[in-house]
């Protein structure tokens, strides 16, 4: 099938450190806040470990043959933080360096540009311990990590993700508690919003000292939908869509927070130049989009002013009527973002998948499922295109099935199976289906 991707479209695929790279105590790594947070009975719903994961630490070199194999414009990966700097601050531990250092290598030697996350939801726990994404000092000790990063890797690394999902680590490491670091502040977690967009800004600024080209970070952003069209449901709606979207989006695109007090929350606690700095700290957008959420008015005896419920009428993915799977709420979040923002940089799709049941032991997978999902994305951004909005990459989640956070090994997104007793990989069939896409695709830009 071909889909009406312009000429030059990019192709990748996505993975993060702690969910596939296993290994965490070797190499004088230090303690990150999912060491912590799995540790806590109850917290993982398979009581695993992100331990050994896919191994991938100890054997990089099969994941890149995997990302080779696709013919991938970029490989997505991410840096751990408390490898990099075991204690929060001071030297690069030299040891993790080097690893990420032949990863960099691993991939450029088989032709695949390497894109990697600073920070994929990770901090070492010496950090969290002096207030995490609560303490304004975070911003610069996240800038000082940048900068020990970008000197060991910016020879050959140009393109940089400063944070994965900002709008996650509010909403479930603060506000929620469902990841770490399990905070349960509610409303008292925005200060985080705005610490994590400063560090960004700030890392931004470390990177290009460093001589990086292309920086970014990529937003969690979804299409909110009333259940009713209600005045109530209405304005549940535009709550929750300024609380996970736009109190992330418009600081980076206009250099200003949504109107928040008038919704009854406390001001941002910005400081002098902040927003300056990150308005200025964008080469490109990265949107990471799985679906839509449908929300209607509080139940009376709620903390919350909203309640999310399923999305009627459409299917559902692996986690069942918390994942909606509606691609056209991709195209009209990307045409909406447009409209908004005229003035929109480059949009990159950071990540984008779908995780369904599939058998735990080594074998073929036959995902038309994931097939389908994936195809009807790309198909919404296509539209998106054609409807004027400049979006240059899309990248499935995940090359492998790894650890999924709270979910343990029980969902599995990737294009590759993986047996997590024995570590064998086995292609599924949508690696195949996105394998001849991408040289479809190639094939079609060569003429
Ligand atoms: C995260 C990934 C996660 C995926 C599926 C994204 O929000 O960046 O780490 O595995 O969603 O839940």
């Amino acid at each position: 099938m071909t889909l009406a991707l312009p000429p030059g479209f990019r192709f990748s695929a996505a993975t993060s450190a702690f969910q596939i790279e296993g290994s965490r105590d070797v190499d004088g790594r230090g303690r990150s806040i999912w060491d912590d947070f799995l540790e806590a009975p109850g917290a993982i719903v398979d009581g695993s470990t992100a331990d050994p994961a896919c191994d991938s630490y100890r054997h990089p070199e099969s994941d890149v043959a995997l990302a080779a194999g696709l013919g991938l414009d970029r490989y997505r990966f991410s840096i751990q933080w408390a490898r990099i700097q075991p204690e929060g601050r001071g030297r690069g531990n030299l040891v993790a360096l080097d690893h990420y250092s032949r990863v960099v290598d691993l991939l450029l030697d088989a032709g695949v540009t390497p894109f990697p996350t600073l920070y994929h939801w990770e901090m070492p726990v010496a950090v969290e311990a002096d207030g995490g994404w609560l303490n304004r000092d975070t911003a610069a000790r996240f800038a000082e990590y940048a900068a020990l990063v970008v000197e060991r890797l910016g020879d050959r690394v140009s393109h940089w993700y400063t944070l994965n999902e900002p709008a996650m680590t509010t909403l479930q490491g603060y506000a929620t508690g469902a990841l770490a670091p399990g905070r349960q502040l509610l409303f008292g977690a925005l200060p985080t919003v705005h610490h994590q967009l400063l560090a960004h800004a700030a890392a931004f600024e470390a990177l290009r000292a460093g001589g990086a080209q292309q920086i970014g970070l990529v937003n969690n952003h979804t299409w909110v939908l009333p259940l009713h069209d209600t005045d109530a449901d209405r304005a549940a709606a535009h709550m929750y869509d300024m609380i996970h979207n736009r109190v992330f989006s418009e600081p980076l695109l206009d250099g200003m927070y949504p109107d928040l007090e008038s919704l009854g929350f406390p001001p941002m606690p910005v400081q002098a130049d902040d927003m300056a700095r990150i308005r200025a700290s964008l080469d490109f957008y990265g949107i990471n989009f799985y679906n839509p959420t449908t929300v209607t008015s509080a139940a009376p005896d709620s903390p919350i002013p909203f309640g999310i419920v399923p999305t009627p009428g459409v299917p559902v993915t692996g986690f069942g009527a918390e994942w909606p799977i509606m691609p056209s709420a991709l195209r009209d979040l990307l045409v909406d973002l447009k409209r908004r923002h005229p003035q929109l940089p480059p949009v990159i799709i950071g990540e984008n998948g779908a995780s369904f049941p599939e058998p735990a032991t080594a074998g073929r997978v036959d995902d038309q499922n994931r097939i389908d999902y994936l195809t009807g994305h790309l198909a919404a951004v296509a539209e998106a295109i054609e409807a004027g909005v400049d979006v240059e990459e899309y990248t499935v989640w995940s090359l492998l099935d790894n650890w999924e956070w709270a979910d343990g090994y029980t969902q599995r997104f990737g294009l590759v199976h993986v047996d997590f007793e024995t570590g064998e990989r086995t292609p599924k069939a949508s690696y195949d289906w996105y394998r001849d896409l991408i040289a479809q695709h190639r094939e079609e830009d060569a003429r």
